[in-house]
């Protein structure tokens, strides 16, 4: 073929394409959405008008505030019919994979997404609709472990107690939001709602870029979120932390294992692709946790193991010699089990949080025309050769 292929396994240094929504520096360890920063946004903002922002491009006048939180408000409930979809899963099903089906299923109920030349009034429905209905398949997701029933979104509430309703009241029990929880859940998500070309923001793209509805691109992006290597290492931090726990706080023999080349484990919420310095959410969410389990009254004895695996990591060479950090996946963790959300639904609260940033990367990709994503290869493999029919094999 004309042209050199360039190799570039995992696109370590190939920009995929432009984008002025979010913006970091690995090195100074700075990230942005839209301009602002994401210290003074966690600070100063809340999810929904971070969503608007990032998807709209400008924080969002008082008046533009209250119609988008409305419209969401409209468009929050779910087709009865969807619950029978979710009755369908087993309880043993991972809310995950119940997440990316039921997300999967509005492009059913509504067909009109499927169309690549619809107008710009019913991509902005399309975007509505999902903001709209993820609290209640999230929280639907854990409903389905449980075995409970569901709720039905509250719209007397905002975003996070909506979802912290839906998720956790139950029959007959009056429930309460504690806003100390809806607070620390606002600034978590707002934490997670983009990070530039992360490999499942690249998937809701390049799926996108086929022209498949919007849904179907987020049904993709949350199963690219799910590995452990990205959105599933918030949960596989706790599992490790746990393990090191069940050891008696033996960090060097896991600091070993996580050195040695021969064994597969990897120290969890360390390292990053861009920040060869901190996760400057790492260091928000460090501080919140510290915040919210005082304020809660909970005393987390993983806390202080992850804090003293911080430590440790920080002064070994090997971490230091390939710029090992804590990661925004490293202390999130432990403010979601102080709010009382299970292990298994950590990826889901990631996808809940990076869900506006999916619908802005995934809108700028198509509002700029993209081509579809298509890369080429280098062959390694045979050259020509003739079949070989079954009696001669
Ligand atoms: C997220 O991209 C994003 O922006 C993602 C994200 C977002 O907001 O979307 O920030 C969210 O996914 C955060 C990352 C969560 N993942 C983890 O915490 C899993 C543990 N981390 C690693 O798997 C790893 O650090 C990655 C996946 C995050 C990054 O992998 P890279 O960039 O491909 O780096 P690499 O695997 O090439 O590692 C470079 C070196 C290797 O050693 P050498 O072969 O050079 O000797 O560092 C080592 C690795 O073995 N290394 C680790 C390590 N991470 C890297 N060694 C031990 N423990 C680790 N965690």
């Amino acid at each position: 073929d004309s042209g050199l292929i360039t190799l570039d396994p995992g696109y370590k240094n190939t920009g995929s394409t432009t984008s002025a929504i979010t913006f970091l520096d690995g090195e100074k360890g700075i990230l942005r959405y839209r301009g602002y920063s994401i210290e003074e946004l966690a600070e100063k903002s809340t999810f929904v008008e971070v969503a608007y922002l990032l998807i709209y491009g400008e924080l969002p006048s008082q008046e533009q505030l209250n119609k988008f939180q409305n419209e969401i408000k409209v468009h929050t409930l779910v087709h009865e019919d969807i619950k029978k979809i979710l009755e369908g899963f087993p309880s043993n099903a991972h809310p995950m994979g119940v997440l990316s089906s039921l997300v999967t299923s509005l492009t059913a109920f509504y067909p009109e997404s499927l169309d690549p030349n619809r107008s710009a009034d019913k991509v902005n429905l399309s975007i509505i609709r999902i903001l709209a209905k993820m609290p209640t398949f999230a929280a639907w997701a854990y409903k389905n472990e449980v075995g409970h029933p569901v709720n039905y979104p509250d719209n007397r509430l905002d975003y996070c107690s909506n979802f912290l309703k839906m998720m956790f009241a139950l029959p007959a029990e009056e429930y309460q939001v504690d806003p100390v929880v809806a607070n620390a859940l606002d600034k978590l998500l707002i934490l997670h709602a983009d990070h530039e070309q992360n490999c499942s923001t690249s998937t809701v793209r390049i799926v996108g870029s086929s022209q498949a509805s919007l849904y179907a691109s987020i049904s993709a992006g949350i199963n690219a979120l799910w590995g452990p290597l990205h959105g599933g290492a918030n949960s596989a931090v706790i599992h490790m932390l746990e393990n090191i726990q069940k050891d008696g706080g033996d960090t060097k023999k896991w600091m070993g294992k996580a050195k040695d080349k021969d064994d597969p484990f990897r120290l969890m919420g360390f390292g990053h692709r861009v920040y060869k310095n901190f996760d400057p959410r790492a260091k928000i969410i460090k501080k919140a946790a510290d915040d919210v389990l005082s304020k809660l009254g909970v005393n987390d004895p993983i806390l202080e193991i992850a804090k003293g695996l911080e430590e440790v990591a920080l002064s070994d060479d090997y971490f230091i010699e390939r710029k090992l950090y804590p990661n925004v996946d490293f202390y999130s963790g432990i403010i979601y089990r102080a709010l009382g959300i299970p292990v298994d639904m950590f990826t889901v609260m990631f996808a809940l949080g990076r869900l506006p940033g999916w619908i802005a990367q995934w809108k700028e990709m198509r509002e700029n025309h993209e081509p579809i994503g298509r890369p080429r290869q280098i062959y390694v493999g045979h050259n020509l050769r003739s079949y070989v029919d079954m009696n001669n094999r």
